[in-house]
Formats: structure tokens, sequence, C-alpha cells
């Protein structure tokens, strides 16, 4: 996991895991609700989730004027998901406690 300063005003936070990576070519896709690029199959046939958890991760960071994407791992495998968000307005945190 990787936070940086993106700008003056938003916040890059990446992370990254090493599972088989998602193929370049659905790293949009995989951003629409219930689209399942692959996965563990149940013994039932469907696919282990249900396709929201990036849906829904695009939702919240967009309704904070962020931005969500899909990259390579660090080292070409695995999967890394960054987004950005605004730093915040100057109120302390210790105000909100
Ligand atoms: N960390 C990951 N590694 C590989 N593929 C992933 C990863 N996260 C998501 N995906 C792919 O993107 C699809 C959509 O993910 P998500 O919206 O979290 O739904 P779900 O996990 O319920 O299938 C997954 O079905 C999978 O194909
Ligand atoms: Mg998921």
């Amino acid at each position: 996991m990787q936070a940086d300063q993106s700008g003056d005003e938003m916040v890059q936070i990446s992370i990254e895991d090493e599972g088989p990576g998602i193929p370049s070519h659905l790293r949009e896709r995989v951003f629409e609700k219930f689209f399942q690029a692959n996965g563990r199959v149940r013994p039932s046939g469907r696919l282990e989730g249900i396709g929201m958890g990036l849906s829904i991760a695009k939702g919240i960071v967009e309704a904070h004027g962020g931005r969500i994407w899909i990259g390579d791992g660090v080292a070409g495998h695995g999967t890394r998901v960054s987004f950005t968000v605004p730093v915040g307005d100057d109120e302390p945190m210790s105000d909100k406690l």
C-alpha cells in the first residue's frame, strides 16, 4: 500500500496484490456493476462474488471528486488499484473526535 500527495489538493492511494491480475483490456469494464472478469467458480457454476465491489468503490471515489483505475503490479504481475481523493479542508481532525 502506498500514499502520495498528487498535486496540491489530492492524495493518491495505491493498493497492490500478487494475485492473477486483470487483463489490460478489461481494466475499465471491471468497474461496471456485476461485471466479473475471472475468479473462482463455485460448485454451482457461478463465480465467487457478485461484481459490485469495484463499482461501489468507484461510486464513492467519484462522489469525493477523485478518480480510480487499475494498473500493473510494480513487479509486473498482480493487480494495483489506485485512486485519488481530495486532501480535505483545513479543519483539524481533532475537532471531529
Ligand atoms: N484483486 C484482484 N485481482 C484479480 N482480479 C480482480 C481483483 N479485483 C477484482 N478483480 C476482477 O474484477 C471483477 C470485479 O471485481 P469486483 O467489482 O470486486 O466484484 P467481485 O469481486 O464481487 O467479482 C472480479 O470479478 C475479478 O474478475
Ligand atoms: Mg471484489
